[in-house]
């Protein structure tokens, strides 16, 4: 493998996990087993770097083992390792028990604590190290993500020379959330180090825009910030899916006839899906209770509709996700206990990751999609639902509060909180008229294929490359 890289991606998670159990195969990674890493950032950059000869730097999600840079998928990656205690002060403690609630409108309590902040910073610096040791002179270096937001500056202090691009996945909060948070102008700081600050939608760059002003009096003008004799452009890039590769997977015969199958499985009820990590924001009990409802108050009958939810397993010993997931495994089964009969459970869910052939199926298999985050930087799910059904059937229920509402602007749109208004939504979904639901999502499928990943990795590096 090459020493030095012309493109550099850094994230926390490398875009595969070593599966636990599996012989490690010494420090080149070859003889372990590997799979693919969980979530839409991983989803959205792996098409990119296959396109490019770049280099991926990042954690290769097994605690205390260091790893050599390997090769995997036509990638360069480059393990940066993490001990149990940086897992549990970095990882599960700042990203995802501080930053992760802060930034998604503290829809659970942030957690302040001093020590996960020196592991954030600890952690962050190793990151920029590895970082510029791989990137050949004059590279683009682009940094991703919340855990990560120290890297920019960091990196600017070891290599000057290096063009850094920074995208945020996840929302960036207003001002009076934002202010909550101890370290502040650490972050900000942080963020500066980068020439081009990318975020889902143009309203958390404002964001970003009035916070360095009002916390570190930075100069400015409309999103362009004037920090240390250099300029800092802060801008909105909505993220996208891979529309060739969903389009391919859904015209396979296995996928079509795992369709039938999954179909076959619940006697022909109408099928409602949701796909997320479980995770609290993504309103999977708003949506279960809603559904619920619908048998209580006779709109619906067993057998006569069908919900399947897939929770990936993540984060799993952080606090709050264990609540959420001891929540939803109670839920399920009062549903299924009230309502359900021999052979009709109306909840079918499972807490497991599936194969992209497997989700390209249920998207197909699903006459309603449900998506109902209370926050969501963007929401690939909705996305790639809509690029899988170039059949124009099906319809999407989608959160007001998911980054990709201001796309799919004909989705059926809702607020997550108002039970009433999600039950209504939910029957009016199932109850389209094929005519009504290709009206809804040929326009949205305009926007996605319009719009896809390759064109939103495009359109940031070359905005980043042509600054000056
Ligand atoms: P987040 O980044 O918060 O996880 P997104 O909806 O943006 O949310 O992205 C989730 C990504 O993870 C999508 O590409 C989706 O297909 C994938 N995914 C979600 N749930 C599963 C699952 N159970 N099995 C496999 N992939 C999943
Ligand atoms: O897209 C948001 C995100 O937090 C990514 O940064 C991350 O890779 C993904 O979700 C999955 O989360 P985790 O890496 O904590 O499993």
């Amino acid at each position: 493998m090459s020493q030095v890289s012309e493109f550099v991606v850094v994230a926390n998670r490398l875009p595969v996990d070593r599966v636990p159990g599996t012989a490690n195969g010494g420090t080149n990674g070859e003889g372990a087993a590997w799979r693919r890493s969980p979530g839409g950032l991983v989803s959205a950059i792996a098409p990119v770097m296959r396109r490019r000869e770049g280099t991926w730097v990042g954690w290769h999600g097994a605690p205390d083992e260091v790893l050599e840079p390997f090769e995997t998928d036509g990638m360069k990656l480059v393990p940066v390792p993490q001990s149990s205690e940086d897992v549990e002060l970095y990882y599960e403690g700042f990203s995802n028990a501080t930053l992760w609630p802060l930034y998604h409108d503290v829809v659970a309590p942030p957690v302040y604590s001093r020590e996960m902040w020196d592991a954030y910073v600890k952690v962050n610096e190793r990151f920029a190290q590895a970082a510029a040791k791989v990137a050949a002179k004059g590279a683009i270096v682009w940094i991703q993500d919340y855990q990560l937001q120290l890297v920019p500056s960091m990196l600017r202090r070891l290599r000057p020379d290096v063009r850094i691009g920074f995208f945020l996945h996840i929302p960036f909060p207003p001002l009076e959330l934002f202010w909550q948070l101890p370290w502040r102008r650490r972050i900000l700081e942080g963020l500066l180090g980068a020439d081009l600050v990318g975020f889902q939608l143009p309203g958390a760059a404002n964001n970003f825009v009035r916070l360095c002003r009002r916390l570190l009096d930075a100069r400015y003008n409309k999103q362009d910030l004037f920090w240390e004799d250099r300029v800092v452009r802060a801008r909105s890039f909505p993220i996208s899916v891979d529309v060739g590769e969903l389009e391919d997977l859904v015209a396979q015969p296995h996928v079509q006839e795992r369709v039938d199958e999954i179909r076959n499985d619940v006697g022909g009820a109408t099928i409602l899906l949701g796909v997320d990590r479980l995770d609290y924001t993504k309103g999977i009990t708003q949506r279960l209770e809603a559904f619920g409802e619908l048998f209580r108050d006779g709109h619906l009958k067993p057998g006569q509709a069908a919900f399947i939810q897939i929770a990936t397993p993540s984060r799993e010993r952080v606090e709050q996700y264990q609540l959420l997931r001891d929540q939803i495994e109670q839920q399920v089964g009062r549903i299924n206990g009230e309502y359900g009969e021999i052979g009709y459970p109306v909840v079918n869910y499972m807490h497991t990751s599936h194969t992209r052939d497997e989700l390209a199926a249920l998207y197909l298999a699903a006459d309603v999609m449900v998506v109902t985050p209370l926050r969501d930087g963007m929401n690939l799910v909705a996305k790639e639902y809509v690029a899988c059904r170039a059949d124009l059937r099906g319809a999407l229920v989608l959160s007001e509060f998911a980054g990709a509402a201001a796309e799919l602007r004909r989705a059926y749109q809702v607020n997550p909180y108002d039970i009433d208004g999600l039950k209504e939504t939910l029957l009016a979904a199932m109850h389209a008229e094929p005519a009504e639901q290709a009206r809804r999502m040929r326009a949205m499928r305009k926007r996605v294929i319009e719009h896809d990943v390759d064109r939103w990795a495009r359109e940031f590096l070359s905005s980043l490359e042509q600054q000056a």
